[in-house]
């Protein structure tokens, strides 16, 4: 049926209404005329509901087709609520509760009048220089492609043409996040087999959960600019996956094709992207001022038009957009329920990592006294991390708001001891050194800032900024038991620092309840349950560092490599410097992907697979005893990885196949059985086909990438 009703109308249509469909500008005023004459198919940055109202009155009453806009914003981790950076989430491991969080910000978002949201980022990030990380969803394609899907299903919810639904957008297709040194926007250099197999996957899952737009990258690959990149949008997206929803561009990325030397002009990039599959351009113009031009002297056929604009009023008519265009009155602004901060809370508290704990420094006993110290302890704001444009900074709940209810206000001593992260000098730190001396135990709240991450702000040193070592070292001197809470976009190198700290708590940028969140985990409310989606670098100089490498044929062992800073060596002489590592930092991370540690203790046994030989088609049960061997209850997430032993072509020594998120009260066990589909094997083959190859596996269960329980199967 929408189909019927997308071909009437287009038959309906002049050239200029169709050029006008691939069109989105910014801004929510300026456009009216523009908007009557149907020359404007969506608006970008507009959330006052009654100018959405108003701009969508002169689309549908005053165009001589009636034809609605679509009003679209970045809703990355929530609108009014802000829920953690998507790096947080995906931290949670937790599918469920990252679509309860789109869920929210479309709710939110839905009240004022958009329909479409730039998000989920599904970008893999090897990088954490990359300031972009923090809006992907950590290293690993199968956890990005699990939590992505999620994503989109909250986002777009039950159906698509319900109030509260909003249209997802899969970004950036592809390999945006591979920028070269991490440096944004740079070029990416990605071989085909690692696309296919690292890359590409999160965005066919999101396919697979009914994203209806894509959004195709800044970057180039290989030579070719994601925007104008044929092979990617049209024989992969369109053709193989059978994607039949819309591409928009990124903001310029059409014309950003001149400066990449792609087109000698703008025609020519309109021209490229438009064959490419790029169907509706984002900001600039270069669709409308060349496309008619461009049809006129053959570049372009009147059904590369056609099918472009078919794409984008599928959507719209999907999104019910043509029967209800308007947001009534009483719906609008619907923002900050309690359910929505108590989503954002549970988000948050299962997004916190807790990197070490030694002598069970954490919880800390509410009847202690808390020095409470650093620039990240009371910032409305920079705790809510980049990409928040609507998002309510009084809505906010700081760890000294919530250190003061926890621990009662006359036992947190609070001093910021620097100004802000990137403070250089000392003056504050008297105050703070007077604090920490009149506590129990210190909580140093640093990290960096939410403009220290996110678009245009990648930084080659990710250590913390400004004097917060040296303020920490000081703090550390007192002898007090220090705790270290890291708020910030990406994985900073903490190595060295850490060693000053007893316990360390990565908070990442944790969204609006964020201080409540992590007041309930220093106090012991909440047991800390987050994994890193992401490795942690121990130098910056380890970087790319990614727990899915190859092997290499010298590959380095943990019994054989030393420090040659470290002499006397610890090593036997003979390997030294014939394997792969750095003489000076190794070859292992400060914490592997998957890491985090509880309160509590999890013991995992007796692992077991339903068969020992497989074929294609059928399912891998992984059954195995997880035992809570602590005494308090707390969520444990059980991972399993999966070494496909000789390929034909070179395979990583590991990879995630399965994970789940698994409550356990104290001393309980649990028998789990997590499923992998053989055919969920597949990988890139010499002759760039997706096969399974028969042949020996290895598998691995446990608590983080460096799982030792281990058995082998056989695929036939
Ligand atoms: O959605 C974003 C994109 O991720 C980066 N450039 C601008 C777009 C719209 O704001």
């Amino acid at each position: 049926e929408v189909e019927t009703k997308v071909e009437q109308l287009l038959n309906e249509m002049t050239l200029e209404e169709k050029i006008g469909q691939m069109c989105q500008v910014n801004g929510g005023y300026g456009h009216d005329e523009s908007i009557r004459k149907g020359m404007i198919g969506s608006i970008l940055n507009e959330v006052d509901p009654q100018n959405i109202n108003r701009l969508q009155k002169i689309a549908v009453e005053e165009s001589r087709l009636g034809i609605p806009i679509i009003v679209a914003r970045d809703v990355i981790h929530g609108f009014k609520t802000v829920f953690p950076i998507p790096l947080g989430q995906a931290a949670t491991w937790n599918p469920e509760l990252v679509q309860k969080g789109t869920r929210v910000a479309a709710m939110e978002a839905s009240s004022t009048g958009v329909k479409w949201t730039f998000a989920p980022m599904i970008d893999i990030s090897r990088d954490a220089r990359w300031g972009r990380i923090a809006e992907s969803l950590g290293e690993d394609p199968y956890l990005t492609s699990v939590l992505g899907a999620a994503m989109v299903k909250g986002f777009q919810g039950d159906s698509l043409n319900s109030e509260t639904s909003i249209a997802a957008c899969a970004k950036h297709f592809a390999g945006y996040g591979a920028a070269e040194g991490g440096r944004d926007y740079n070029t990416t250099s990605i071989p085909p087999r690692e696309l296919r197999d690292i890359y590409l996957p999160p965005f066919k899952a999101a396919v697979d959960a009914g994203a209806r737009t894509f959004m195709s990258g800044f970057n180039e690959i290989d030579g070719i600019p994601a925007t104008g990149n044929k092979q990617l949008l049209t024989d992969v997206l369109r053709n193989e996956w059978q994607f039949d929803g819309f591409v928009v561009s990124d903001w310029a990325s059409t014309v950003e094709m001149i400066p990449h030397g792609f087109a000698k002009d703008a025609k020519e990039a309109a021209q490229r992207a438009i064959k490419a599959g790029v169907n509706m351009e984002m900001a600039t113009t270069s669709y409308k001022d060349n496309i008619a031009a461009l049809i006129e002297e053959g570049a372009l056929e009147i059904e590369d038009i056609n099918q472009a604009v078919r794409n984008i009023l599928r959507v719209k008519f999907e999104l019910g957009l043509f029967d209800n265009p308007y947001i009534a009155e009483e719906k609008q602004n619907q923002f900050a329920k309690p359910e929505y901060l108590e989503a954002a809370k549970k988000a948050a508290t299962q997004s916190m990592v807790l990197l070490k704990n030694e002598q069970k420094t954490l919880p800390i006993n509410t009847s202690k006294k808390v020095a409470l110290i650093g620039p990240m302890a009371d910032q409305a704001y920079e705790q809510l991390g980049t990409w928040i444009f609507d998002g309510d900074t009084t809505l906010s709940v700081t760890p000294l708001q919530a250190f003061n209810e926890t621990f009662g206000q006359e036992n947190v001593l609070f001093a910021e001891g620097m100004a802000i992260s990137r403070t250089r000098h000392q003056k504050g730190f008297r105050k703070a050194i007077e604090q920490a001396r009149k506590s129990d135990v210190i909580v140093f709240c640093g990290g960096e800032e939410s403009i220290l991450s996110g678009e245009a702000h990648s930084r080659a040193n990710i250590d913390l900024p400004g004097v917060q070592n040296d303020l920490i070292k000081e703090l550390k001197k007192t002898g007090k038991p220090l705790v270290l809470v890291v708020m910030a976009g990406r994985p900073l190198t903490i190595g060295e620092i850490s060693e000053h700290a007893d316990a360390v708590v990565y908070a990442w940028h944790p969204g609006t309840m964020g201080g409540a969140a992590l007041a309930d985990i220093v106090s012991g409310k909440a047991n800390p349950s987050g994994k890193l989606p992401v490795t942690f670098p121990k130098v910056v100089g380890q970087i790319p560092i990614y727990y899915n490498h190859k092997n290499t044929g010298r590959p380095a062992n943990p019994d054989s490599w030393t420090q040659m800073y470290d002499i006397p060596v610890k090593a036997p002489q003979t390997s030294l410097g014939n394997e792969s590592h750095y003489i000076d930092a190794g070859f292992t991370p400060l914490y592997p992907f998957g890491y985090g540690l509880s309160y509590t203790s999890f013991e995992y046994s007796d692992l077991s697979l339903d068969k020992e030989v497989y074929a294609p088609g059928e399912t891998i049960e992984v059954s195995f005893a997880l035992n809570n061997v602590g005494d308090l209850a707390g969520d444990e997430v059980a991972q399993v990885y999966v070494q496909d032993l000789v390929g034909n072509v070179t395979r990583p020594v590991k990879e995630l196949k399965a994970f789940e998120r698994i409550s356990l009260d104290k001393n309980e066990e649990k028998s789990v059985t997590l499923t992998i589909e053989v055919d969920d094997l597949n990988f890139t083959n010499i002759d760039m086909e997706q096969v399974v190859e028969p042949g020996e596996f290895q598998l691995w269960v446990g608590g983080d990438s460096n799982a030792k329980l281990t058995t082998n199967f056989e695929v036939q």
